[in-house]
């Protein structure tokens, strides 16, 4: 029951995903929230009415004109009264409509009128959702700061596959909970550094680590989803940024400590980006090949994990670092939480046998003061969400 006293108003627009949307209804309010409903004319064509009206127990909002809507609840009201308004699906339409501001029925007026947060759930073809006109409106709302969930890539209504359906009601409810339920860490700000530095060697070449950012990227989704606001600080990956958390880009380790010192203070910091350990004078023009074999004069990279560790004002109350090693695991991890003066290391084999490098799963032992705890193999969204149950009691304690 995440999501008691919460109330969503729900936006259904004209889609033939709109049948999924009844079980997102269901599971909203098997978690506790109060759902109203605003059907748009074309809507009514995928559900009816009746359907929406059974599921959420209130009445459903259609005509803007209906007198009694606006005696009884006028539309800016309908829009006030909620804590967030989820449109899904949202039609290419609907998105183009909020993109410029048009507020033509009862669903897209409620729309402008709300100040509230927005999360839209698109569903459509995938050629009218790679149109550039849709990603550019898509881009538009995200920068005023309505959130986005999917849309998935999958066979889609006409027998076509692509990128255009809907999230399933589970990932919209994550998103839902994500944004405005309470957790166990509200209140608390946390930090996060994930995926690989890059250090220039020249215009064209650098020096990097092989990380994919999905285990840093992991965890600062479940921080978020345990209610902390979190920044994640991440080196060049191909993962998406999570929804619900900061995300500043950087390239480089020197950039990188700086965008995590301007995120201070912070109660939690996890260092899961593999940092180079080394960086060059990178060349101001391309280096060429015929000027003989190039030599690169290494200088050390700045420890992020040891910086943050340090005592004094500014440190976080939990700073947990990550150890990747190949052999010996668990005393080099032991080791290294000494030598970095952190509170927790993750180990990890990453040794060529556990190929934990890209890939989805991960097997881990946290080391505290206390000793090391086996974890089982997992995958990495799970350990991340065995790591944020860990940092819950931390702060329970
Ligand atoms: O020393 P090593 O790279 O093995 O330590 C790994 C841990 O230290 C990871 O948590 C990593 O994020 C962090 N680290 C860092 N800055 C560096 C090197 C490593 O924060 N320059």
């Amino acid at each position: 029951m995440s999501l008691v006293n919460r109330r969503v108003l729900l936006v259904i627009t004209g889609g033939i995903a709109a049948y999924k949307t009844l079980d997102l209804i269901r599971r909203l309010r098997e978690q506790g929230a109060a759902v109203r409903a605003i059907l748009t004319e074309a809507a009514t064509q995928f559900v009816t009415p009746l359907a929406v009206q059974t599921l959420t127990g209130e009445k459903v909002y259609r005509d803007i004109f209906a007198l009694t809507d606006e005696s009884e609840m006028g539309h800016l009201r309908l829009a006030q009264e909620a804590d967030i308004v989820v449109v899904a699906p949202a039609t290419a339409d609907m998105l183009a409509k909020m993109a410029v501001g048009i507020a033509d029925d009862l669903a897209s007026t409620a729309l402008l009128a709300t100040d509230k947060m927005i999360l839209v759930a698109p569903a459509m073809n995938h050629r009218m959702w790679l149109n550039e006109a849709t990603q550019a409106n898509v881009a538009r709302l995200t920068m005023r700061g309505i959130k986005c969930v999917g849309p998935n890539t999958g066979s889609l209504a006409e027998g076509e596959t692509g990128p255009g359906r809907m999230a399933e009601p589970l990932e919209i409810l994550s998103a839902i909970e994500l944004l405005v339920a309470d957790g166990p860490l509200k209140g608390r700000r946390a930090l996060v550094t994930s995926g690989p530095t890059h250090e220039a060697i020249d215009p064209v070449r650098f020096l990097a680590n092989r990380s994919s950012g999905k285990q840093g990227h992991a965890i600062a989704s479940a921080l978020a989803h345990a209610g902390a606001e979190t920044v994640l600080i991440s080196g060049p990956t191909a993962e998406p940024d999570p929804l619900g958390v900061r995300v500043h880009h950087v390239e480089s380790a020197r950039d990188m400590l700086k965008a995590c010192e301007a995120a201070l203070p912070v109660e939690i910091a996890v260092c899961a980006a593999a940092v180079a350990d080394w960086r060059v004078e990178p060349a101001p023009q391309k280096i060429k090949k015929n000027g003989g074999l190039p030599v690169l004069r290494l200088e050390e990279n700045p420890d992020i994990l040891a910086t943050l560790s340090r005592p004094g004002n500014l440190r976080p109350r939990l700073v947990i670092g990550f150890a990747a090693e190949t052999e010996n695991l668990i005393a080099h991890a032991r080791k290294k939480r000494e030598a970095k003066g952190c509170d927790w290391i993750v180990a990890n084999d990453v040794s060529p046998a556990m190929s934990t490098f890209g890939s989805d799963n991960n097997t881990v032992h946290l080391i505290d003061a206390n000793g090391v705890e086996d974890w089982p193999p997992q995958s990495k969204r799970e350990v991340a969400a065995s790591l944020t149950r860990r940092i819950v009691d931390f702060f329970a304690a």
